[in-house]
Formats: C-alpha cells, structure tokens, sequence
C-alpha cells in the first residue's frame, strides 16, 4: 500500500505495510534519525513528533493513519539547516543537556506547547512534560531554561 504525507514541508510517499510504525518509517525509509527509538510503547516521548501540529509519539502511529497529514520532526522544528529555534538555544544556553537522548521529543513537546502558550508557568510546563522522560537532567534545568524564554528568572528547585 502506498501512503503519501507531508514531512518537514516535503511531501513524501511510502511503499509498504500500512501498520508500519510511523517512527520506523521516518528513521529507516526516510533517514530521520532525530526522533529516537527508546521504549516503542509509548512511555518515554523519545519519538515524539508533530502530527499537525501537535506532540504525538510517533511509535504508536501507523503510517497508514497519517494519508495527507503533516509531520514534522526535529530536523524540520527551525525550519531545516543548522538554524536552532528557541527552545533549542535556551537548552543549550543553559548548558542542560547531558546524554541527549530525550532532548529532540522534550524539543518538540516543549516547542508544540510554547505555540498554544508562549509563557507558561513552571507548573503547566511540568504537566506538559509529564509523557517526556529524562535520566538524566532532574528536569529542573529544562524547566529553568523553557522558563527563560519568556523572561522567567526562576531559581532551579
Ligand atoms: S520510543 Fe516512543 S514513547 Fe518511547
Ligand atoms: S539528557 Fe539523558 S535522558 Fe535526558
């Protein structure tokens, strides 16, 4: 079965089974290797993607749902290039990351929930959060720095 979808502004079309993960179709057919492939059960928000516009996690999405959908993935969030966009800076202005694997789903997670609110507070922020899990960080940091976009000096807790 064919499936044609929009992926990063590019419309792209894939030849195959139609329940095929959408998270396997973009790292192994279409080389999008940003979004990572950590649990495959929707736990951690590794994967996470846009769909639409909005965070999902793209191992529990067939491909074959996704027929004249836009996704995109942490390769499009700025638009492509090397350009970073804010959410990206401030992680790294704040020197926050560490391993890195939960950074590009926390990137989209964070980036979906800053267009529908461009100032939350610490405590929407950790309830958007709540799918996106991290070993390493403590999460107080990412918080920190989200925060900092909008001008929220906030001690770490
Ligand atoms: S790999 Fe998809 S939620 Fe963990
Ligand atoms: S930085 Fe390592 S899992 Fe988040």
């Amino acid at each position: 079965m064919s499936v044609t979808l929009t992926v990063n502004g590019e419309e792209r079309t894939y030849d195959g089974d139609p329940r095929a993960p959408l998270l396997d179709v973009l790292r192994d057919h279409l080389r999008l290797t940003g979004a990572k492939a950590v649990c495959r059960e929707g736990f951690c928000g590794a994967c996470t993607v846009h769909v639409d516009g909005e965070p999902m996690v793209s191992c529990l999405i067939p491909v074959g749902s996704l027929a004249g959908r836009a996704v995109t993935t942490i390769e499009g969030i700025s638009g492509g290039g090397a350009q970073l966009n804010a959410v990206q800076r401030a992680l790294l202005e704040h020197d926050v990351v560490q391993c890195g694997m939960c950074f590009p789903g926390m990137v989209m997670t964070i980036s979906a929930c800053l267009d529908r609110n461009p100032a939350p507070d610490r405590e929407a922020l950790k309830a958007e959060l709540s799918g996106n899990l991290c070993r390493c960080t403590g999460y107080e940091r990412i918080l920190d720095a989200v925060l900092s976009i909008s001008g929220q000096e906030v001690m770490a807790q």
